[in-house]
């Protein structure tokens, strides 16, 4: 069995970052989120993985992922204009032949990890099992109608009409009759070839397909708030105590990560909190559910559920909060008189 992972995209809901990084590599606690999907393949039987990379941002994937070797997979680059999921698939073909696959999205992440979907698939001998799990909102998702031995009969994408609560999230797995399924679709009115369509195509054709539901928690970080609450969410779930950085006229409280040399001088910082490397907090608080990437500067300030990328630069700000900070960039207040003087990218966006 081989991997698909989906690291392409054009990202424009997170635009300026994407304009100089791939979405799949924004980190949530100091990581990149690709990094917990590949961790999450390694810990199945798979050895093989295709990823999946878009023009713009593939050479940013190459230097994050490099041969596999740190998750002890043999990885194929894949490059593929933005077309869709599906199209995605068919730019693989080669790379896949005629294997089973499981195909993950490098954007999202769950807390239950695939290895015993990978198990389940395999035992059952599916020709496709995909991830449900229950939304408030189904009208923003492509949303599965199953029968009560939990095969799909019908998929939509974006209901108006309701039709059930359980949407397909980001993981999915094939055999290679997935393959005959999508040579017979057409690009949807978005021009994109559909992954929805594909599995409803598999479903007419009469292949075994079958749906899983999810019970533990799923991030897709598509736009900033997700990040934020992707950031908070793995904070919580594996963030401990471990403050190895120096730590002086500080307060260090709840589950907080300081990583060797960082310098935190007459702060306070509540977990759940991680500090980079080479990080330097002075006169300031870091509040719960932040983030700050290697080399950044906070200085007599206070911030809370944030994350800050790497060599971020925060001076003199009295309170920031929900928000997300890109590679380099610098934030300062200087004058009091409530003038705000900026020099921001495209596409940024700016609340005061
Ligand atoms: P999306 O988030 O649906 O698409 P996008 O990356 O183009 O984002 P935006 O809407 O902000 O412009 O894609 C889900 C995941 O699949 C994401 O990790 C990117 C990846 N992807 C591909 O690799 N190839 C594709 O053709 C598409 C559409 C997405």
């Amino acid at each position: 069995m081989k991997a698909l992972v989906l690291s392409g995209g054009k990202g424009t809901r997170l635009r300026p970052l994407t304009f100089t990084c791939a979405k799949q590599l924004i980190p949530v606690a100091n990581k990149p989120i690709l990094g917990y999907v590949l961790d999450q393949i390694a810990e199945t039987k798979i050895k093989e993985a295709g990823i999946i990379i878009a023009p713009e941002t593939g050479e940013y994937v190459k230097e994050y992922v490099k041969d596999g070797s740190a998750w002890k997979i043999k990885v194929t680059y894949i490059p593929q204009e933005p077309l869709g999921l599906a199209h995605a698939v068919k730019t693989a073909q080669n790379f896949l032949g005629n294997d089973p696959f499981i195909m993950c999205l490098g954007d999202n992440v769950t807390g239950q990890g695939v290895k015993k979907l990978v198990e389940k698939f395999e035992k059952e001998k599916l020709d496709s099992l995909i991830l449900l799990k229950e939304v408030d909102d189904p009208s923003r998702f492509g949303i599965a109608q199953l029968d009560k031995k939990g095969n799909i009969i019908k998929l939509v994408e974006k209901p108006k009409v309701p039709m059930g609560n359980m949407a397909i999230i980001g993981t999915y797995l094939f055999s290679n009759k997935v393959h005959q399924a999508i040579e017979r679709i057409k690009p949807s009115w978005r021009g994109e070839l559909e992954i929805t369509d594909a599995i409803q195509e598999m479903v007419n054709m009469g292949f075994n397909v079958r749906a899983d539901v999810l019970n533990s928690w799923w991030l897709d970080t598509g736009k900033k708030d997700d990040i934020l609450s992707a950031n908070a969410k793995i904070l919580d779930e594996y963030i401990k105590t471990n403050v190895q950085g120096e730590t002086k006229n500080s307060t260090i409280e709840g589950r907080v990560q300081v990583e060797p040399t960082a310098k935190v001088l007459n702060s306070k910082i509540r977990g759940p909190c991680i500090i980079g490397k080479n990080v330097s907090v002075e006169n300031s608080f870091i509040g719960p559910y932040t983030s700050i990437g290697d080399n950044a500067q906070v200085i007599n300030s206070n911030l809370e559920y944030c994350v800050l990328m790497e060599n971020v630069i925060v001076k003199n700000v009295e309170r920031m909060e929900d928000s997300l900070i890109g590679k380099n960039a610098k934030v300062t207040k200087n004058s009091k008189c409530g003038t705000i003087k900026l020099h921001i990218g495209d596409f940024s966006e700016v609340e005061v």
